[in-house]
C-alpha cells in the first residue's frame, strides 16, 4: 500500500483524493490518499509525522501552506525554485524534495484545449502565488510576451524583477496594451463573483480566456469575457487534474490519463 495526502486549511473541499484514487485505478495501484488540515503553526510537525511513515511517497500542499512547504524541504526542484512555492513533496532516500506541478498543470491543460502557446502574447492577471507558478511555465512554453496586470502594481513589478534572467520572452507590467492571444486570470476574484478592472476591448473574438478558478458554473471572469466577445473560455478544473497528474507521475513514474477523470469530476460538480 502506498500513501500520500494533501495538506491544506481548509481542505474538506479538496478534490485531490478523488483524482488520485481515479489515477491509481488506471494502473491497478493500491493508493491511500488522505486529507490533512493542521493549524497554520503546526504544519511542520504535521508534515514530519506524516512523512515518517515508510509507506508514504509524498504529499500535495495547497493554500495556505505552499510557502511554508518551500521552507520545509531538504531540496528544491528547479520548478519549485522558480515558482517560489512547493505544491508537491517527493520522498527520495529519506530526503524530501519540494516540487511544483501547478505551472505544468496549466500548460498541459492549455495544450489539451489546443491553445497555441508558442509565440503567443499573454496577459497574466494577478501577482500572487498562482501567477508566480504560471509565469516560469509560460516562459518555458515559449510564449512571445507576458504582460502582468495586478491591482497592486508593485507586486507585478516584484514578480518580474525575480525573473529577469529569462531571455527570449518579453516581460512587462501591463499599461494599456491590447491584441492579446491569451488572457489568464490568476487571481481568486471569481470566488467572490468579481472581475478584474480591465477594459472590455481586450476580450476580442480570437482571444482565449483562462480562469484558474473553477466552480459548478461558468466563473464571473469567463462570463464577463464571453459577454465582451471572447469565444474560447476555459476554467481551471483541467489545471487541477493536470497538476495532480504531474504529482502522480513524480511519485509513481507513470503518467495517468487526465481526460476521463476530468469528465467524471465535471459531472460530479454539476
Ligand atoms: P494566490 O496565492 O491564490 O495567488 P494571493 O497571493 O493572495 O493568492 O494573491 C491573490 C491575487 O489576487 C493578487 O494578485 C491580488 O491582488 P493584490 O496583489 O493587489 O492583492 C488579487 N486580488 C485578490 N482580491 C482582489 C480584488 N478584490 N481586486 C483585485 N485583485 C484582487
Amino acid at each position: 500500500l502506498y500513501k500520500a495526502c494533501v495538506f491544506g486549511n481548509p481542505v474538506s473541499q479538496s478534490k485531490s483524493p478523488f483524482i488520485h484514487e481515479e489515477f491509481a485505478k488506471q494502473f491497478d495501484i493500491k493508493f491511500a490518499y488522505s486529507k490533512a488540515s493542521p493549524e497554520i503553526e503546526a504544519f511542520t510537525s504535521a508534515a514530519n509525522e506524516f512523512l515518517a511513515d515508510p509507506d508514504v511517497l509524498g504529499a500535495n500542499i495547497t493554500v495556505p501552506f505552499k510557502e511554508q512547504a518551500y521552507q520545509y524541504v531538504d531540496e528544491l526542484s528547479p520548478h519549485a525554485q522558480r515558482a517560489g512555492a512547493v505544491n508537491t513533496f517527493v520522498k527520495r532516500d529519506e530526503r524530501i524534495i519540494g516540487d511544483n506541478t501547478d505551472g505544468i498543470g496549466l500548460i498541459q491543460d492549455l495544450l489539451r484545449n489546443k491553445v497555441k502557446l508558442k509565440g503567443a502574447r499573454v496577459l497574466l492577471i494577478g501577482a500572487g502565488g498562482a501567477a508566480k507558478g504560471a509565469l516560469p511555465a509560460l516562459i518555458d512554453a515559449q510564449v512571445a510576451s507576458v504582460h502582468i496586470y495586478n491591482r497592486t502594481v508593485e507586486r507585478a513589478r516584484d514578480l518580474l524583477l525575480n525573473l529577469s534572467e529569462d531571455g527570449d520572452c518579453q516581460l512587462s507590467v501591463y499599461e494599456d496594451e491590447e491584441n492579446f492571444d491569451l488572457i489568464i486570470n490568476a487571481t481568486s476574484l471569481s470566488l467572490q463573483e468579481k472581475v478584474p478592472s480591465l477594459p472590455d476591448f481586450i476580450y476580442g473574438e480570437s482571444v482565449v480566456c483562462y480562469d484558474m478558478v473553477y466552480l459548478n458554473k461558468p466563473t464571473s471572469f469567463l462570463r464577463h469575457a464571453k459577454k465582451a466577445g471572447c469565444k474560447v473560455c476555459i476554467d481551471g478544473l483541467g489545471m487541477l487534474v493536470g497538476q495532480a497528474a504531474q504529482s502522480f507521475y513524480l511519485w509513481f513514474g507513470k503518467m495517468p490519463d487526465v481526460e476521463p477523470v476530468l469528465v467524471k469530476l465535471r459531472k460530479a460538480l454539476q
